[in-house]
């Protein structure tokens, strides 16, 4: 699948992995929005390292769950967790252009790396078969300053000229809560859940927000940036992170998230 034009995904799934518990909260919270679909087809939109994906495959009892993902680096990791009818690909989320194959299109904390979601949410609707569900969880956390100071610095020298022009920066790529009702409801989609839920997340101190982000958000600058300025670029972000949260231990993280479901109207899969 990979091809010369396919991004290049920078990803550490040992830094990712990190806040492992932290970050499957909020997957056990959309899969539970999930119905089954016993003997469908289901895809998981940026996979990662592929354990939650076993998760989705088991939930939804699908004949054949795939995950796709564009760092071959998180996708080592899900290869060998492949079988009885799970399997992954590496894939662009951008390029998915299926048509009426899917039971489910699952997508836990991967789309915010993609920009146009009106676009987008078009795009994977149409992967869609009559009775289809699409389900979404999306970071909302732009305005905190673990987000606001890093996408503050990419807008100052000398980062400015890596990542002034950067598709997926800042919170213009996730839509606000009630814009994602109105997408879905214009897209057709007959039933929808849509939700904010900020999570709460203990952490040993403030500092240790650098580490959360550096397996997220700072690898925008990542894969922007030379390594030398990324090095500076990490620099200054925990500087001003400090000043900005001082020194707190332990430190309550809050992070918003946006969840939503819906379904297309029409009788379920002919396969269930
Ligand atoms: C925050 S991780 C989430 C992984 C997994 N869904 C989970 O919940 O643990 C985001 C994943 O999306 C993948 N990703 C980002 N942009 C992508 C794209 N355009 N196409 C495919 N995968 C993408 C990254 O490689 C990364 O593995």
């Amino acid at each position: 699948m990979r091809d010369e034009t396919m991004v290049t995904h920078r990803w550490d799934p040992d830094q990712y992995l990190k806040f492992a518990a932290e970050r499957a909260k909020p997957f056990f919270d959309l899969l539970a929005m999930v119905e089954p679909v016993p003997g469908g087809d289901v895809i998981d939109l940026g996979c990662g390292t592929g354990e939650l994906t076993t998760k989705l495959h088991a939930h939804t009892r699908a004949g054949a769950t795939i995950g796709i993902d564009a760092a071959e680096s998180m996708l080592a990791r899900a290869l060998p967790l492949a079988g009885n009818g799970l399997r992954f690909e590496l894939g662009d989320i951008s390029r998915f252009d299926s048509r009426a194959c899917f039971d489910v299109v699952f997508a836990n904390a991967s789309l915010q790396w993609v920009p146009d979601h009106p676009r987008l949410l078009r795009q994977l609707a149409a992967g869609l078969r009559p009775g289809g569900q699409l389900a979404v969880q999306v970071p909302a956390n732009a305005d905190h300053p673990s987000h606001a100071v890093a996408f503050e610095l990419a807008q100052q020298a000398p980062f400015l000229e890596h990542m002034g022009d950067d598709p997926v920066a800042g919170a213009h790529v996730v839509c606000a809560p009630q814009r994602y009702a109105e997408l879905l409801d214009g897209m057709g989609f007959s039933d929808q859940l849509v939700r904010l839920q900020v999570y709460g997340h203990r952490l040993a101190s403030s500092a240790a927000v650098v580490e959360w982000t550096k397996g997220t958000t700072l690898l925008r600058a990542k894969n922007l940036l030379p390594p030398d300025l990324f090095d500076l670029f990490v620099d200054r972000y925990e500087r001003r992170l400090s000043e900005v949260l001082g020194e707190q231990a332990p430190y309550f993280y809050t992070f918003k998230r946006i969840l939503f479901w819906a379904r297309i109207p029409g009788s379920l899969s002919s396969a269930q």
